[in-house]
């Protein structure tokens, strides 16, 4: 397998790009932290069909993680990262540096207001801001055709659909379907941290997602169906659950009964392992 070629420049990342551009090619860009799985591999996939090429970039990015959460133990694999994404057909990663992102001195950063008012935007507190703001950056030094960017992570998604609209940032923002183990399970990075106990345990955190959403298609109160959702993560061995809501796809605001476009959201931990879904109602 050849190797993939690597960038760790924005004036490199931009000089390649302008190649690619200048040939006429469509350019789907990969945004990742790294330590990929399938769910990634499956975006970079996602991007190779409707673009000619695919650049991935790696960083792990400091400002989206919040002041109790652990950046230096965030699992990093640049040499596994690289072979997986040339496995997937990407041709290109843009790998930076937290200096060549954030040099001396920077002081900007994009907030959006409104759909990061609840569930993440208060059990993560600033990383909505992080995370804008390096997608943000991410888009407008590479300016790709498209960007793509897991359903799991469905506020996330939102919010940069968001960002994109209200900063005229040329570029459509793809969202793609979790990819989910056998069992269910959605596929995360964090899933590695898992003791064989816990990972038979968080199996049930999809299926009383799914449950969740079957009962609240109804229309009835959603409080006390979201109760006993959070009650049988408890019982089960959740060790702390920070969510379980049903919003507004669009909005992301809390809803106290489903109507067309709600989805159930979860946060639960399992010991030091914090694990996030969302099921689609009706
Ligand atoms: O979803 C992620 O991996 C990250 O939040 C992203 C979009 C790459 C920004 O750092």
């Amino acid at each position: 397998m050849r190797d993939l070629p690597i960038v760790r420049s924005v004036a490199d990342l931009r000089a390649s790009l302008s190649e690619f551009r200048r040939a006429g090619e469509s350019i789907g860009l990969v945004p990742t932290m790294g330590a990929l799985h399938e769910g990634h591999l499956t975006l970079v996939r996602t991007a190779k069909a409707a673009n000619t090429r695919v650049v991935a970039t790696l960083f792990v990015n400091p400002t989206q993680f919040a002041p109790h959460e652990d950046l230096s133990a965030y699992p990093r694999d640049e040499a596994g990262d690289r072979a997986k994404l040339a496995e997937a057909g990407c041709d290109l990663l843009f790998a930076p540096d937290v200096s060549e992102i954030y040099p001396q001195g920077f002081a900007t950063s994009v907030s959006v207001a409104g759909l990061t008012d609840h569930l993440d935007g208060i059990a993560r507190p600033g990383h909505f801001g992080g995370v804008a703001t390096i997608v943000s950056k991410l888009l407008l030094q590479s300016l790709p055709t498209r960007a793509y960017f897991g359903e799991k992570d469905f506020q996330q998604l939102q919010v940069i659909k968001r960002l994109v609209r209200d900063l005229d940032i040329p570029v459509e923002i793809v969202g793609v379907p979790t990819v989910r183990d056998t069992d269910g399970l959605a596929l995360s990075s964090r899933n590695r941290y898992l003791s064989e106990g816990e990972r038979r345990i968080a199996v049930i955190l999809p299926q009383v997602l799914r449950e969740t959403a079957v009962a609240l298609a109804g229309g009835g109160p959603a409080a006390p169906v979201l109760d006993r959702a959070k009650e049988r993560l408890l019982a089960a061995g959740f060790t702390a659950v920070d969510y379980v809501a049903l919003c507004d796809e669009a909005t992301m605001q809390p809803l106290s009964a489903a109507v067309s476009g709600s989805r159930v959201f979860v946060a639960a931990h399992l010991g030091r392992t914090r694990l996030i879904d969302n099921w689609k109602v009706g």
